[in-house]
């Protein structure tokens, strides 16, 4: 496999920036949830290490799920079917709801899954995301709470995967593709 540092092109978010925003959600999110409770849902596999570092940052009562979707269509370019892959354990009717993703591109996977969940009638529901790419955007979706506003790059890292790999950087970053040569395939879906 290679080693990242042959096709990254530059670091956009680094991890002291994860930290201070992602402290400041943590914040804003306790903030509107005062004296109620919270249930977060994390979509796998992206939202993962962002949700695990914003949970920590929240200090309202909090309970947690997780769903997993896949869209189909190539690596990088989803084609607006979406396929949930992996339920909620728990019921949501009545809960305060709100969804942790790493990153909203064309918009069709949470545009899916808000419908997908507004069928069971939470007591309120909002998106959380870390990352925001609007000028990808296909189908218009509301955001609550965003990490980072980025450009319309490819990025990989802290939860983002190229190919399946490398989601445990620290740090987010855009791909130089020219210089990157995909490894054999690792079976992953866009997760
Ligand atoms: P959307 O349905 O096009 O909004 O894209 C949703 C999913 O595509 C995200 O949850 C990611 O898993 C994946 N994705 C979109 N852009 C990127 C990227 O730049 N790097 C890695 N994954 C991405
Ligand atoms: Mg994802």
């Amino acid at each position: 496999m290679q080693d990242y540092h042959e096709f990254l092109d530059e670091i956009l978010v680094s991890e002291d920036a994860l930290k201070q925003r992602i402290s400041e959600l943590g914040q804003e999110i306790s903030r509107d949830y005062q004296d109620q409770d919270l249930h977060l849902v994390c979509i796998l596999k992206g939202g993962v290490l962002f949700l695990t570092d914003l949970i920590r940052e929240i200090s309202v009562r909090n309970t947690l799920d997780f769903m997993a979707v896949s869209s189909y269509g190539t690596e990088r370019k989803s084609t607006g079917q979406v396929r949930i892959s992996m339920d909620l354990v728990e019921g949501i009717h009545d809960r305060n709801v709100v969804l942790v993703e790493d990153i909203v591109d064309s918009g069709y996977t949470i545009a899916s899954v808000l419908e997908f969940l507004e069928t069971r009638h939470p007591k309120s529901l909002r998106v959380c995301t870390l990352l925001d790419k609007p000028e990808r955007r296909e189908v218009q979706v509301p955001i609550h709470y965003r990490g980072f506003v980025i450009p319309n790059k490819f990025v990989f890292g802290y939860g983002l995967d190229l190919d399946g790999y490398y989601r445990n950087l620290p740090f987010i970053a855009t791909v130089d593709l020219e210089r990157y040569h995909p490894a054999e395939s690792s079976g992953s879906t866009r997760l």
